[in-house]
């Protein structure tokens, strides 16, 4: 595995691969590496020949008083675990390679960006789609490989992609869960051990909503205001808990079929996002 820290480096590297006709797949990461990242790499080497993941703890997606200097950073590990998987490059810039100290410009993606943790945290959306565009221009791969495990974000990304005509396409890849059923996440590194097993209780009050929404007859306010209150009777300070139609991710009414439920809960200091989806027929 390559590692390369600055841009020219990338280039050189992805020109010589373009050449001799090989296809470029890409997976940007923040780092700490779990299996769902690692899944995400595993899809990208089905569909190209080459893959390419980024490590960059983006600081323009925190805002303030969140967890950006705690987040934690493990690039021995990291890089151990990509080596395992025959990653062929592995892109680690430092904050001056990405952002000019003189940068003017960002994207921001209306609509889809405005709800839920858009509006839980100011400014996130701007920061992950400003990135993510600057790492696609910088690697230009064919495709790209998000998590439905962010499946704001990875609705954000999508219009981005679809409104700026970017060449590149975007596939997802199932979250992937601990046997608990708790979403994998770098931030469940911040959970004591009593924590962790309540975090569990997110996906179940998830699930049941699921179940409610599939069997039908109670109303989707009903649900949402019962998964709130099991959240906070199992200590969580929840932020949203919204079923949504899957397409544009606005509130979902009672003829919408495909629906995500989303929702974001504080457990301590720890703040823990899931999702499901479903097809109501
Ligand atoms: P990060 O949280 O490191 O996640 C990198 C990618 O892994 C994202 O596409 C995310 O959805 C996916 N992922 C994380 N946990 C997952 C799980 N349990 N199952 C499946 N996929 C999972 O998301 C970011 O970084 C950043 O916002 C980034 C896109 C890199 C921009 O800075």
């Amino acid at each position: 595995m390559q590692i390369v820290k600055t841009i020219p480096a990338l280039q050189a590297t992805l020109k010589i691969w373009r050449q001799a006709g090989d296809s470029i797949a890409f997976v940007p990461t923040m780092g700490n590496l779990h299996n769902g990242h690692l899944q995400l790499v595993q899809a990208a080497k089905t569909r190209a020949n080459r893959v390419v993941v980024s490590i960059f703890v983006n600081p323009t997606q925190f805002g303030a008083g969140e967890d950006f200097a705690s987040y934690p950073r493990t690039e021995t590990e990291d890089q151990q675990k990509l080596q395992e998987i025959a990653t062929d490059l592995l892109f680690l810039p430092p904050v001056t390679e990405i952002y000019h100290p003189h940068a003017q410009t960002v994207v921001v993606v209306n609509g889809v960006s405005e709800r839920y943790c858009g509006a839980s945290r100011p400014g996130h959306f701007t920061g992950v789609a400003t990135v993510v565009c600057k790492l696609l221009n910088m690697v230009q791969p064919d495709i790209a490989v998000f998590g439905e495990k962010d499946f704001q974000q990875l609705a954000v990304i999508r219009a981005m992609v679809r409104d700026l005509n970017m060449p590149v396409a975007i596939r997802s890849v199932a979250t992937v869960r601990e046997a608990s059923g708790l979403a994998m996440s770098s931030r469940n590194n911040y959970l004591t051990t009593a924590e962790k097993a309540t975090a569990v209780v997110l996906y179940q009050a998830l699930c049941a909503a699921r179940e409610a929404l599939l069997q039908g007859g109670a109303a989707v306010a009903e649900i949402e205001a019962e998964a709130l209150h099991r959240l906070r009777q199992a200590g969580f300070l929840p932020d949203y808990f919204s079923v949504c139609r899957s397409a544009d991710l606005q509130p979902a009414s009672h003829d919408d079929s495909e629906l995500v439920i989303l929702a974001a809960a504080k457990l301590g200091k720890t703040r823990l996002i899931d999702n499901v989806s479903l097809v109501r027929l």
